[in-house]
């Protein structure tokens, strides 16, 4: 049964991954046409699994499945539906098709359990959208703050008015949160995105600690000016000074032990090829799974851009965006996972997460815990990600026995 239902899994990613925002390749924004296509597909898989399906106020998509008993409480298995730019199809998108398999694995023996299980599917947590992360997630706990609404996409729209036009109401987020005391738990599965498990050959890992991270957003501003005109040491190009910063950044990254940070986006003004660019914005992502560390970091690559800016004769505006502080899985579902793991007959190992997740915003909520699947080459974000259906069908074994533990 784990094999035929890891295979639906498989091929249920593969139609996820068809449905795109963008012609080519997956890009599947939060609150877009394209999320909401998804949640059509998965609405029928939830519903033939013995689920009754709904959305939140946030458009999470949550599908329920009753306990034996009345007056129970919930646990939550979720990942998120949302992906990045030009994504690969397992990122989030496994995890909520392995949880949905599990039910079904349920349903098929006509189990219930003590407790309810509510399968949620996060519409916003890769951030792409609206440069903000785990907003799904966020509202589920009733930690989305009112200014988060604000933010516009590049089009204009603000998160209120796209969690609107897809169903979702920003008015009810407060009250439409879940609380603490109804929950047993949270529970996770995503892959790897980490090289971990396939160095280790083994198919699974139970997560120790997700990192701690911070999203900036830097702007150096200069002197726009024609690319043939304007002497080279009359310039003040912003461009050239961002690239200077994201140098430098590599740099203290790689001599700092265990610090990652990544300049993943810059865009020139006003973007052409013979103008001198104006201004430059970009993107920076720093993480390390000690907070200190990272505020220390932080700390020198401001002052780096401070001085970047400086010497060139440019000004520099520096945005804190969104900053999430390491969090550990708790001490109870990691042991329950471990000895799943290990009733299925896999060595349990542990392993930190880089990547953030929806599991590091519960986790301050109620007890998370976290599987990860190996992935190959420990390849994400890209649209070359895969996973193995052995994998996953150990990945549900290991679910199935851990929702008879907990
Ligand atoms: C989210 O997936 C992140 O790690 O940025
Ligand atoms: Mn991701
Ligand atoms: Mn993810």
């Amino acid at each position: 049964m784990h094999h035929e239902l890891a295979a639906t899994v498989m091929a249920r990613c593969d139609e996820l991954a068809a449905i795109s925002a963008e012609r080519h390749g997956l890009t599947r924004p939060a609150y877009t046409p394209a999320l909401r296509a998804a949640h059509t597909l998965v609405t029928g898989w939830m519903r033939s699994a013995g689920m009754t399906v709904y959305e939140d106020a946030a458009g999470n998509l949550v599908g329920s499945y009753p306990a034996n008993r009345s007056a129970a409480r919930t646990l939550i298995i979720g990942s998120h539906l949302d992906t990045v730019r030009d994504a690969g199809r397992y990122d989030g998108t496994l995890g909520v098709l392995v949880a949905i398999a599990a039910i079904e694995a349920l349903q098929r023996q006509e189990l219930r359990m003590a407790y309810g299980i509510d399968v949620v599917a996060f519409a916003d947590e890769e951030g792409l959208r609206f440069g903000h992360s785990f907003t799904g997630s966020l509202a589920l706990t009733g930690r989305l703050t009112p200014e988060v609404l604000q933010i516009n996409d590049a089009d204009g729209v603000s998160l209120a008015e796209a969690l609107h036009a897809f169903g979702g109401d920003p008015e009810m987020l407060a009250q439409d949160a879940r609380r603490a005391d109804d929950l047993v738990g949270y529970l996770e599965i995503h892959i790897e995105q980490g090289p971990l498990l396939e160095a280790q050959d083994l198919p699974l890992g139970v997560v120790s600690a997700i990192a701690g991270a911070s999203h900036c957003q830097l702007t150096f501003s200069g002197t726009a000016g024609h690319a043939g005109t304007v002497p080279m040491e009359l310039r003040h190009d912003a461009l050239a000074g961002a690239a200077q910063f994201a140098l430098a950044v590599e740099t203290i990254a790689r001599t700092t032990p265990d610090l990652v940070a990544t300049v993943g986006e810059l865009t020139p003004h006003p973007g052409a090829s013979n103008v001198i660019a104006g201004q430059a914005t970009l993107s920076l992502d720093v993480r390390h799974q000690d907070d200190d560390m990272r505020a220390q970091a932080l700390h020198e690559l401001q002052s780096r851009a401070a001085a970047i800016a400086q010497s060139r004769g440019l000004h520099l505006t520096w945005e804190d965006r969104q900053q999430w502080a390491t969090v550990r899985m708790s001490p109870h579902f990691r042991e329950q996972l471990r000895q799943a793991v290990q009733a299925v007959g896999y060595t349990p190992i542990e392993l930190p997460s880089g990547a953030g997740h929806d599991a590091g915003i519960l986790a301050e909520f109620t007890q998370a815990g976290m599987l990860f699947v190996r992935c190959q080459g420990g390849i994400s974000h890209h649209p070359s990600e895969a996973v193995a259906v052995e994998d996953v069908a150990a990945a549900l074994k290991v679910v199935e026995q851990f929702l008879m533990q907990v």
